[in-house]
């Protein structure tokens, strides 16, 4: 029977053992297992532990201030490092889903790369890998935002050389989320939906540029407010919009408009592997409709997503 308090003195003790004095480099992901690990890796070693979390220009509308913020203010020495342009000049003229997320793989990997060099004489690598990693190993869709050590070796970046430190790869989810509680870290952030690494390059199809980020960020930020408004967020295991690369026809007063198509989806399911879309109340729909027609620029047909996996995935991309 797990506990975990008794699991949060182990592992503390057993990370002080190992680390010793030495200094442990963490990429957060604004996820609930990186947050747990650096908030474990805190307790246990303090100032020796340098987070480092990375804006893609693709994450929720203000997400990255926002984490950052609540990272600071739970005491994590975190630096935030802020490579949008990178990742947006890269990723230009992209439209090809792997394509994209071999980008952002890499360009991650180069950002946080050159950031663990700035870091004098680090001797570690610290990951939120959990238990169904550890048994996947090898993630389907390519990299997520956190590192997996399951890289082949040579021509490795430098931190990858570096020993490992893996605080949760005992633990299922719901155990970190327990984890999470019992050193006092905002429920909040514990409940969060699971979001992609690649973030919304996958979810703009086709090429992606910063007005579709922006018009995508808009429409996802009214999505998901009012499933926290409407107390639906916590019935749902994840939900957000897709920019459809299709323009339909519109009227707005006397004028014709010829404008985008974005589709909601919000799926039920316990590890994403299969999943249910969910059947959320018409009245939320029509209201959540109305809105992002009414302040997203842009955008001028709302459609919702009514498919299951499989076969359909989650993702569109
Ligand atoms: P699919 O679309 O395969 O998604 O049904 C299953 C779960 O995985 C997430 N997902 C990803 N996560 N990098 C990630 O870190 C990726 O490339 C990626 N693709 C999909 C998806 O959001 C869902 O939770």
């Amino acid at each position: 029977n797990f506990t975990p308090g008794a699991f949060v003195e182990e592992i503390v003790a057993e990370m002080q053992e190992k680390i010793q004095g030495d200094k442990v480099v963490l990429g957060l992901s604004g996820g609930v297992d990186s947050t747990v690990a650096a908030v474990l890796l805190n307790k246990a070693i303090g100032s020796q532990l340098y987070c480092i979390f990375v804006n893609n220009g693709l994450l929720r509308k203000n997400e990255f201030e926002n984490v950052l913020n609540q990272y600071k203010g739970m005491g994590l020495n975190v630096k935030g490092v802020d490579a949008s342009e990178r990742f947006l000049s890269e990723l230009a003229g992209v439209d090809d889903p792997e394509t994209k997320r071999k980008i952002i793989g890499r360009v991650f990997i180069e950002v946080f790369d050159d950031e663990a060099h700035l870091i004098e004489d680090v001797k570690w690598l610290a990951q939120g890998t959990i238990y169904p990693d550890v048994i996947e190993s090898v993630s389907v869709k390519g990299p997520s935002a956190t590192i997996k050590s399951h890289h082949n070796v040579g021509g490795l970046p430098d931190f990858m050389k570096l020993k490992i430190a893996e605080p949760l790869r005992m633990l299922f989810k719901d155990e970190v989320r327990r984890v999470g509680a019992t050193l006092g870290i905002d429920p909040e952030l514990l409940g969060r939906h699971p979001f992609p690494g690649p973030g919304l390059s996958i979810r703009i199809l086709g090429d992606i540029t910063p007005e579709k980020v922006r018009i995508l960020q808009e429409v996802d930020a009214v999505f998901i407010n009012g499933l926290k408004e409407h107390g639906l967020y916590d019935k749902v295991w994840q939900a957000g919009a897709i920019l459809l690369p299709v323009n339909s026809v519109g009227v707005m007063g006397d004028e014709r408009t010829y404008e985008k198509v974005v589709a909601l989806r919000a799926v039920e399911s316990t590890d994403g592997m299969t999943a249910d879309w969910v059947h959320l109340p018409y009245d939320f729909l029509m209201k959540i409709s109305n809105e992002i027609i009414n302040k997203v620029k842009g955008v001028n047909r709302v459609v919702y997503d009514i498919s299951s996996k499989p076969p359909a995935t989650i993702e569109w991309e």
